[in-house]
């Protein structure tokens, strides 16, 4: 069985398909579609770290997160996001923001397997597309971040959510990092705003009143809901998505969660 089901407004699609057997013909039809559509989820997919692994290869070199703690000793490429019901405050991951945007070359797939999940529609993931945020900005908003460079850092809005793990885990502050990126990426022959809400901090030749003006816009713009597609997690689904393409967010919620994580080069 192989079957790629777009979602609405081509925002990401389901593929049915068991990932241990997946031939050359349809591993190249699922890198189409991830470029196309900029996210890809898998169901029922029970499977094993060294399996896992062995997929996440077939996209690429592995990135290294030095954020998480690795899986064990054997597994380090994969990194352990999880949520106990007794933890309080945000989630890991929770405001709108593109992987490791604030490194010089951000990973470009980002790979979660759910491994335990509270009640469904509890913890979604939200993607946004940056292909129809792009498309959908005014004429004078596409000449205005033309050129435009932003200052990405890894103490932005979302930094609230690691330094609260790091308070909890008393593994104190860890380094912060800085990176610069132009706003508007051209991928797959499409344009998109690579713009992270969690990260950025400011716009580079830009005065303090227009960057103000252009941050309250492009934030709003880049997460309306007509770009946005919510995905119910279910134990055993797996999802890539393309960091360049698609912002996410994790969803508030209270439970025991599990994923394992890996990013790709
Ligand atoms: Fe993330």
């Amino acid at each position: 069985m192989f079957k790629i089901i777009p979602n609405k407004k081509n925002i990401g699609a389901e593929v049915v398909l068991n990932i241990k057997n997946l031939s050359k013909k349809n591993l190249s039809l699922v890198k189409k579609a991830l470029n196309e559509y900029g996210m890809l989820y898998f169901k029922k997919q029970k499977i094993n770290s060294k399996i896992y692994i062995k997929f996440a290869k077939k996209f690429g070199k592995i990135a290294k997160y030095p954020r998480l703690k690795g899986l064990s000793k054997k597994y380090p490429q994969i990194t352990v996001v999880q949520r106990k019901i007794t933890d309080k405050g945000p989630s890991f991951g929770e405001q709108f923001h593109t992987d490791s945007s604030y490194t010089k070359k951000p990973p470009r797939f980002t790979m979660l397997l759910a491994k335990l999940v509270p009640s469904r529609g509890f913890g979604n993931t939200e993607f946004s597309s940056q292909y129809l945020s792009y498309e959908n900005l005014p004429r004078i908003y596409k000449k205005k971040i033309k050129n435009l460079k932003a200052v990405f850092s890894s103490s932005g809005p979302i930094s609230i959510t690691r330094l609260e793990r790091e308070r909890e885990k008393g593994t104190g502050k860890s380094k912060d990092f800085k990176a610069i990126h132009k706003v508007v990426k051209k991928i797959n022959n499409r344009k998109v705003i690579y713009c992270s809400p969690g990260h950025v901090e400011s716009f580079l030749k830009t005065s303090r009143k227009n960057e103000k003006k252009i941050k309250k816009f492009l934030f709003k713009h880049q997460i309306n809901k007509k770009f946005i597609f919510a995905l119910e997690w279910e134990k055993n689904s797996l999802a890539i998505w393309d960091n360049r393409s698609m912002l996410h967010q994790a969803t508030p919620f209270n439970g025991n969660r599990i994923m394992h994580r890996i990013t790709i080069k």
